[in-house]
This record gives structure tokens, C-alpha cells and sequence, in this order.
């Protein structure tokens, strides 16, 4: 049977070409530590951790490396970044279309005293920027946002909420969970104040490393979640206050970062519009082919104009955990189904609490793979 990988919007299977080979080269013959020894191989990885932070700052289009900090993903970014900023009497604005990365720190801190809004999308999970100027209240402190959906792949049209962030003097974070790798992403035009990331999705990099970047007058701004050692200060007892060791507490995942680091050298060869353009030829062929079916239902957009390459499917007459079993065990397409950790965006797609059929499409697929998987779900039906 074949096996096809279309869960790239969960992780992305194959990781870059390099990337395996750079973990394996630091595990056999670096293995060092940074921050902590005074000898070459000590050098080599700090090295490597420091060229990673200027290759982020190269994709993000951001100038302070040194405000380029790891975390092991973008859920531990958020968490640092909320429960770092925003304190009781604080009021938060959020889309809609919110993963629970961003949700449950936000439901921790509403027991703390902070208050948030929903503005809610529409029926294809785009932003309404009405309805989000009307959610600004005199204590709102910030909005924290998606910059694209999981579960249907609409990107949300941030660029404007950054404008209106800058004009309102509001700080703006954004979760590049599924834009990373995927479009580009950049610091300025955004107007963001901060960036969280993880580097396992379209950053093609291994789990358990990602990040944030934070503008330098923020970063002294944000209470630290963790405390430890940095190697740096060590005579002192006090966590550092200068970037990035006030929030790199703890021995950082080495390995992690040396296959990001061959992850976004890859990334930068190949050019994040090379890649977004195969994955739209994609996905614009894929919907093509699903929207002539009668048994299915394709969630928010319907072209592959303004939207990722993740497609949401409900299979009307069935159940979609059954089918996504069916498609993996009967057909070797790999698929995710359910609520993909972000039940308001079921709630505003209209899917809840049935969930969907997700097909997270990679650059790494061929349209031979589409159009199979496509003959598949049409043959399911029966
Ligand atoms: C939009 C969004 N935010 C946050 C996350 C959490 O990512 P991670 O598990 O890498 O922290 C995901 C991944 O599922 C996501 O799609």
C-alpha cells in the first residue's frame, strides 16, 4: 500500500534534506553544551545556536538576534509571552480561529484577573476589522492572534490589525504556528511586538524547538516564567536580566537547534515563495477535484486564494474519525481528525462538534499524491 503524508499541518513529514545528517553531526562528534565551557567544540556549538538566531532573524525580517530566544515550541513561546505580560485588570483581544496554545494560557490568566474578547470570523474564518476595532476597550493591553488557521488554512488578515495596534499604541503577538516555513512572515510589516514560532511544522526542523522574538523595550517588560541557570552571571542568584539568557533558563535542545539551523539554510535555498507556490498548485488542483463531490463539504475557502495549504474536509453522511481511520488504514493517507486543538474555530466554521477530515499538503508531494488521495475520497464514499 502506499503511504502518503498529509498531516503536515499537525508536523511536516519529510523534515528538510540536511536536517537529519545535522543532529546526527552534533550527537557524534560535537554534543557540547553553550554557555558553559571555554574550549573549541564549546565554540562550535555556540556557534551554531548563534547563526540560527541570524537565520530566524533573516526569515522573520528581524535586526536583534540576540532578542531571538529558544523554547522547546511555539505553546511554551506563548505561555512565556502571556503569562509574562499581561497581569490582572488587563483586557486581551483574540480571534476567533484561536489554537489552544493560545487559549488555555489566556483561560489561566482570566483566574488571574485578565479579561479577554473573541472577535469572531466569519464563515470562512476571516476576520472581520469592525468588529475587531469595537472590541478595543480603554484597559485593553493586547491582541494575540493566529496568523492562520489550523483547521481550514484561511489566513487572517493581520497586516491591518497591526496598523490598528500601532495607531491604538496595543501590543501585538502573533502565533506563526502555520505560516512559519509557509508564507512569508515579516516582523515590520506585521507591526508585531512579538513573534512566537515552532520549528517542527513549515520550518521543516525536528520537534522540540522553537521559539519567540521580542522587540528589545517589551523584552525587560516580560516577567520571566522560568528561572535557572544560564551559565552566564554564575556567581549571582539572580536570573539575568539581558537577552536572550533571561528567558533561556536551563540547558537549551543543542541537537533541536542544529537541525533548524539545516532546516532554515534549506529554507533559504529554496525560497519560501518557490515552496508557497507549489503548495498552492497543490492545493488549488486538490479543491479543484474535491468540490465536484456531492458526499463532502469543503470548510472555509473554497479557492486557494488567501489560505495555506491545510484543507478541512466533513464527509456529510459519516463520521470523520471513521473516515480519516478509513483513509489511513484502507488507502495509507495520513490525515488528522477531530477538533485539531481548536474548538471556537469548529465553533465558527460550523463544525462543532463534528470536527473535520484535515489534509495538511507539503511541497514535498507530487500531483500524482493529490490526485490519488483525491480518487480515494471519492471512492469512500461507496
Ligand atoms: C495555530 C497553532 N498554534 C499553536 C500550535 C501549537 O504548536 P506546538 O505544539 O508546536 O507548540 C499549533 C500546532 O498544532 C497551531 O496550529
Amino acid at each position: 500500500m502506499k503511504r502518503i503524508y498529509m498531516d503536515n499541518g499537525a508536523t511536516s513529514f519529510p523534515k528538510a534534506p540536511g536536517v537529519a545528517e545535522k543532529v546526527y553531526e552534533y550527537l557524534m562528534h560535537i554534543g557540547t553544551n553553550i554557555n558553559r565551557g571555554a574550549y573549541a567544540d564549546a565554540f562550535e556549538s555556540e556557534n551554531v545556536v548563534f547563526e540560527t538566531r541570524e537565520q530566524l532573524c533573516s526569515l522573520f525580517g528581524f535586526e536583534e538576534p540576540e532578542n531571538v530566544v529558544f523554547t522547546k515550541n511555539v505553546t511554551e513561546s506563548l505561555n512565556v509571552l502571556l503569562k509574562g505580560l499581561f497581569k490582572s485588570g488587563d483586557h486581551v483581544i483574540v480571534s476567533s480561529m484561536e489554537h489552544n496554545a493560545v487559549m488555555r494560557p489566556l483561560n489561566r490568566l482570566e483566574s488571574k484577573g485578565v479579561t479577554y474578547s473573541r472577535t469572531l470570523c466569519d464563515s470562512e474564518g476571516s476576520l472581520d476589522l469592525e468588529n475587531f476595532k469595537n472590541l478595543i476597550k480603554p484597559n485593553t493591553k493586547g491582541i494575540v492572534m493566529t496568523h492562520a488557521s489550523n483547521v481550514c488554512g484561511t489566513i487572517l488578515n493581520l497586516e491591518e490589525v497591526g496598523k490598528i495596534c500601532k495607531e491604538r499604541k496595543l501590543l501585538f503577538i502573533v502565533d506563526t504556528a502555520q505560516t512559519a516555513g509557509a508564507i512569508k512572515v515579516d516582523f515590520k510589516t506585521l507591526n508585531a511586538d512579538a513573534i512566537a514560532f515552532t520549528g517542527h511544522k513549515s520550518l521543516l526542523g525536528p520537534q522540540g524547538i522553537g521559539g519567540f522574538m521580542v522587540k528589545e523595550q517589551l523584552a525587560s517588560k516580560i516577567e520571566t516564567l522560568i528561572e535557572g541557570g544560564t551559565g552566564s552571571l554564575s556567581d549571582t542568584e539572580y536570573q539575568p536580566e539581558y537577552m536572550p539568557d533571561k528567558f533561556e533558563a536551563g540547558t537549551l535542545n543543542v541537537p533541536g537547534i542544529f537541525g533548524l539551523n539545516a532546516a532554515l539554510k534549506y529554507l533559504e535555498e529554496t525560497g519560501i515563495e518557490a515552496i508557497f507556490q507549489k503548495e498552492m498548485q497543490l492545493t488549488e488542483l486538490f479543491l479543484e477535484k474535491l468540490l465536484n463531490m456531492e458526499h463532502i463539504d469543503v470548510i472555509g475557502k473554497k479557492s486557494a486564494e488567501g489560505r495555506t495549504s491545510v484543507v478541512s474536509l466533513d464527509f456529510k453522511n459519516a463520521d470523520n474519525g471513521e473516515i480519516a481511520h478509513r483513509l489511513a488504514n484502507e488507502y495509507g493517507i495520513m490525515t488528522r481528525s477531530g477538533m485539531h486543538c481548536a474548538p471556537s474555530a469548529h465553533r465558527t466554521l460550523g463544525t462543532f462538534p463534528r470536527g473535520t477530515v484535515r489534509f495538511g499538503l507539503g511541497h514535498f508531494l507530487e500531483e500524482n499524491d493529490i490526485l490519488y488521495a483525491a480518487d480515494c475520497i471519492y471512492k469512500i464514499k461507496e
